[in-house]
């Protein structure tokens, strides 16, 4: 299985920015995580970050026939961007939603997630190991959308 990690806004800030919510590991110790789950599943995984919106979803299309499959964290994107919603719907692989944090247990504003009716599952609140969880339910079931 070939899985791409789609990483949203801010993300590569991870370490620095908030550690009292995200935690003191970098956005390099992230990459270092998934790169280590690549020999436990057997799988294969390309890791991209942006800050930009239209690159995330350039990246979903472009993902579309290249890969079995996308774990998203669309950062803030999660909260209000109808593009990406589209851009998910718009394709035919699995995409499931990820956050390290529980984004239901924060700020109202963040408690919506507006695409998370476009993906195959919601995962959140467990730092890494939400990208791990993510894996694991791509590999389990994930080849029908
Ligand atoms: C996040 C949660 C979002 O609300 C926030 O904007 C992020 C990170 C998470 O991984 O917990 O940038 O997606």
């Amino acid at each position: 299985m070939n899985i791409l990690i789609l990483n949203g806004p801010n993300l590569n800030m991870i370490g620095i920015r908030e550690p009292e919510v995200y935690g003191y590991k970098t956005y390099s110790d992230l990459e270092d995580y998934l790169n280590g789950l690549k020999s436990k599943y057997s799988i294969k995984l390309d890791i991209k970050q942006s800050n930009l919106e239209g690159i995330l979803i350039d990246l979903l299309h472009y993902g579309n026939d290249r890969f079995d499959g996308v774990i998203l964290n669309a950062g803030a994107f999660t909260h209000y961007s109808y593009a990406l919603y589209d851009a998910i719907k718009s394709i035919q692989i699995p995409v499931v939603e990820v956050h390290l944090s529980d984004i239901t247990k924060r700020e109202e504003f963040r408690k919506i997630s507006v695409i998370k009716d476009a993906c195959v599952t919601s995962i959140m609140g467990l730092g890494f190991q939400s990208y791990e969880e993510g894996i694991k339910f791509l590999l389990k079931e994930g080849i029908n959308k």
